[in-house]
Order: C-alpha cells, then sequence, then structure tokens
C-alpha cells in the first residue's frame, strides 16, 4: 500500500513514521514534507504546497496513491478532501462542511449546543460596540475569540473587561468580522483524538499539551511545546463520558446535518474544578504534538485504522491496541519563537539523541545535504516512552542535551503535571 501525507509538521513526521511501520504499508510520499520526512526510508517529499491541490490529484492518480493521509487544517478547511474525493481518492480528513467543526467557532457552538453537548456558554458577534455590551454585562475573566482560522492566534483570555474590550478592537482590526464572547471555565485541559467513519467514534489515547511559551506555563501561547499521553487525568469513567456525552452527539449532530465527518474529531476539552468535561474547541485534525506523544504508544498498524474510517467500517475493527508505558514529547524551539525568529541554523546531535532512547519528530527543519537546517519555529519534537511519566521524562531531557543548534530553546518542565 502507498500512502501520501499532506503537511510539512512534526505530525505529518509522526504520521509518516508510524504508517512507515505497518506491515501493509511499502512506500510513503509527504508533501511537502520535512527534513525529517526527507530522511525516512521508503519515503520520499515531493514539492506540492498543501494547497496545491490539482498537483497532489495528479501525482496520486499518476502513481496509484492508495490513501492520502491530510495533517493540517487548513488544507481540509479549503475542501482538499472534496477535491481529491471527486477524482475517487480515498482521503482520511473531513470535508469542507465538516471542517467548519474547526474553522468556523460558531457554526461548531451552535452544532453542539443543539445537541446538548456541554460547552462554554458564548454568543457570536459581528458588532464591536454589541460584543463589548455583553462583555460588560458578564464581567472579566472571559475568552475572546475569532471565529475563523488564526494560526493559534485568535484566543484572548481576558483577565478584565478592559483587556476583554480591546482584544475585541484589535481582532477586528486585523480583519476578523464575527467575533465569539465565552466564559472563561477553569480546570485542567486535555486533549482527546479521536478517529471516526461519520458512525462509530474510537478515541486514542488521551493526551496533554503545553501551550504556553514559558516554564510554569507562562507567556504567549505557541503551536505547543511539549505533549505526553496516557493523560491520568483523563480516568476510564471521564473517558466513557467524552464518548457518550460528546463525541457521539457529536457526530449524530454532524450525520443529521448530512455530513459524513470522516478523520480526526480532536476535542479540547476542561475538565473543570467539579470532574465535568466541556468542550473549549474542536479540531478537524490530529494535535500538534499531542501526535508525537500518541503514535508511539500506538500498537494497532495506523494504515488499518485510517483505511477503516475511510471505508465507513471503524466499528468492524477489534478494540486499539496500545504499548504499555507513558510518552513524553519536548519541543525544541527557535530563539524568538512564537514571535519573530531565524531560519537556517545547522542542527546536530539528532542520531546522539535518538541513541540515548528517543524518536527526534521534525517539526521545522529543511534537509541541505549532509546539514539538517532549522526551518521554523517548532523545529523539533523529541519523543521518550518510559515505565512511567518520571523514567519517560528523565530519558527525554538527557537525550534533549545531546541536540544542538544556535538559539535553541526548550522548556524544561514538559509533564511536570504527572511528574
Ligand atoms: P483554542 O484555540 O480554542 O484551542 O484556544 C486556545 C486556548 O485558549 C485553549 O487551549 C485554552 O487554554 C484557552 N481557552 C479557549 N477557550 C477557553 C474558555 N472558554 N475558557 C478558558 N480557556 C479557554
Ligand atoms: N496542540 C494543539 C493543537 O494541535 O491544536
Amino acid at each position: 500500500m502507498k500512502v501520501l501525507v499532506v503537511g510539512n509538521g512534526g505530525r505529518e513526521h509522526a504520521l509518516t513514521w508510524k504508517l512507515l511501520q505497518s506491515p501493509q504499508v511499502e512506500q510513503c510520499f509527504c508533501t511537502p514534507g520535512n527534513g525529517g520526512t526527507a530522511l525516512l526510508e521508503r519515503c520520499e517529499n515531493l514539492p506540492y504546497a498543501v494547497d496545491d491541490f490539482a498537483n497532489i490529484a495528479e501525482f496520486v492518480k499518476e502513481h496509484s496513491i492508495d490513501l492520502v493521509v491530510v495533517g493540517p487544517e487548513v488544507p481540509l478547511a479549503n475542501g482538499i478532501t472534496d477535491y481529491l474525493q471527486r477524482y475517487n481518492i480515498k482521503v482520511f480528513g473531513p470535508t469542507k462542511v465538516g471542517a467548519q467543526i474547526e474553522s468556523s467557532k460558531s457554526w461548531a457552538k451552535k452544532l453542539m449546543a443543539d445537541a446538548g453537548i456541554a460547552i462554554a456558554k458564548g454568543e457570536t458577534f459581528t458588532d464591536a460596540n454589541a460584543a463589548k455590551a455583553y462583555i460588560t454585562q458578564q464581567g472579566a475573566p472571559i475568552v475572546i475569540k475569532a471565529d475563523n482560522l488564526a494560526a493559534g492566534k485568535g484566543v484572548i483570555v481576558a483577565q478584565t473587561v478592559e483587556e476583554a474590550q480591546s482584544a475585541v478592537d484589535e481582532l477586528m482590526e486585523t480583519g476578523f468580522s464575527l467575533i465569539v464572547v465565552e466564559e472563561c471555565l477553569q480546570g485542567q485541559e486535555v486533549s482527546i483524538l479521536a478517529l471516526t467513519d461519520g458512525k462509530t467514534v474510537r478515541t486514542l489515547l488521551p493526551a496533554q499539551d503545553h501551550k504556553r511559551i514559558g516554564q510554569g506555563d507562562t507567556g504567549p501561547n505557541t503551536g505547543g511545546m511539549g505533549a505526553y499521553a496516557p493523560a491520568p487525568i483523563a480516568t476510564p469513567e471521564l473517558l466513557e463520558r467524552v464518548q457518550t456525552e460528546i463525541l457521539e452527539p457529536t457526530v449524530s449532530a454532524l450525520r443529521q446535518q448530512g455530513i459524513n465527518y470522516c478523520g480526526v474529531l480532536y476535542a479540547g476539552l476542561m475538565v473543570t474544578p467539579e470532574g465535568d468535561p466541556k468542550v473549549l474547541e474542536y479540531n478537524c485534525r490530529f494535535g500538534d504534538p499531542e501526535t508525537q506523544a500518541v503514535l508511539p504508544l500506538l500498537e494497532t498498524p495506523l494504515d488499518e485504522l485510517l483505511m477503516a474510517c475511510v471505508e465507513g467500517r471503524l466499528a468492524e475493527l477489534p478494540p486499539l491496541q496500545w504499548y504499555d508505558g507513558s510518552a513524553v514529547c519536548v519541543v525544541a524551539a527557535s530563539e524568538g519563537y512564537p514571535g519573530s525568529y531565524e531560519k537556517g541554523k545547522v542542527i546536530t546531535g539528532i542520531t546522539e539523541a535518538e541513541k540515548l532512547g528517543s524518536t527526534v519528530f521534525h517539526a521545522g527543519t529543511k534537509l541541505e545535504s549532509p546539514r539538517l537546517l532549522t526551518d521554523g519555529g517548532r523545529v523539533l519534537g523529541v519523543t521518550s516512552v518510559g515505565k512511567d511519566f518520571n523514567a519517560a521524562i528523565e530519558t527525554v531531557y538527557s537525550c534533549m542535551k545531546a541536540i544542538n543548534f544556535p538559539g535553541q530553546y526548550y522548556r524544561g518542565d514538559i509533564g511536570h503535571r504527572v511528574r
């Protein structure tokens, strides 16, 4: 079987790496891929951008690719699945209407509210003054969100009414015309990534990520500075509730709208101090860096799971098999990230880090053989698996010491909640 993975981040490297472990997968392609996917055996990077649907479709047809797996949300929201399906290509990832679960927060909130799913209460506004009046009435803390995709920059958790009101102005000045204002939920966040064929839902191991740049979860939000799985906060009882009270009703609600959602349904949940799960947001794709922590623990061949979703027979599959142990992924970033940063720094020590007990997923790297160069804000995601979290954390940080590039930054406290 031949698989094409669309994207160029750590998530796509992890997906390709896992797919290549399946006995059925003989060859992978990654478009555009990164330095890590360029170095994988039986994997080839292609030159097409994630939104170059025509060339991707052409390549798939010419090379008899069996399955396309779409990593990032942007091509999904732009209809890559709809486009490829017109050529009878098998695609893992929702169609454009399904991807609205992530690309339109107001659409997703309405779908969930109508289905009786627990979410943060809120309202949608097109008028700044109306939004501000609502904020004054509700008080702080309060959360302001751009309705559509904003590459992680569209959410402001405001501690004061003034901060919330200036966030409304800033988002509107940036060009976001639709804004969601919602109640600020307290508790611990957990990421539940579920696979679905539009009827059946199977959750992967629960994960938690660290969104803030600084030690102790401080400073600006990033795409994610590290992640770990399985997150102990998601007890079997909690997961059962997430399955029956959140994920299954969501898939039913989608189906009632005529949407046969095939792909990942990623629920970003807040577990409230009372122990209740509430949806903060849905994503229409695998989480990054959660995927780099979850996939190393997956024993069931990934291609079988993804194909079962695409072919609408997930219910027939036996329960997912997982390896014992805990996985921790630490992200190495470029100096300046999540602000501006330089690229093109030489990376060394990856082979040594892998010998010390890790798998190094590339997030923003470029191979200019024989040199490996930094090519993004998040550069690497280094994952170790241990018998428990303490063991995994100890190993991963000893591996981090082997890796070097000018301006390298990583947090030293990934997994602090589970030590
Ligand atoms: P999102 O882009 O929707 O994932 O939001 C980014 C982050 O903002 C989340 O991971 C939370 O940390 C925070 N957040 C979003 N919505 C809320 C909410 N209603 N209450 C508290 N925090 C939130
Ligand atoms: N780790 C957060 C995300 O993938 O959106």
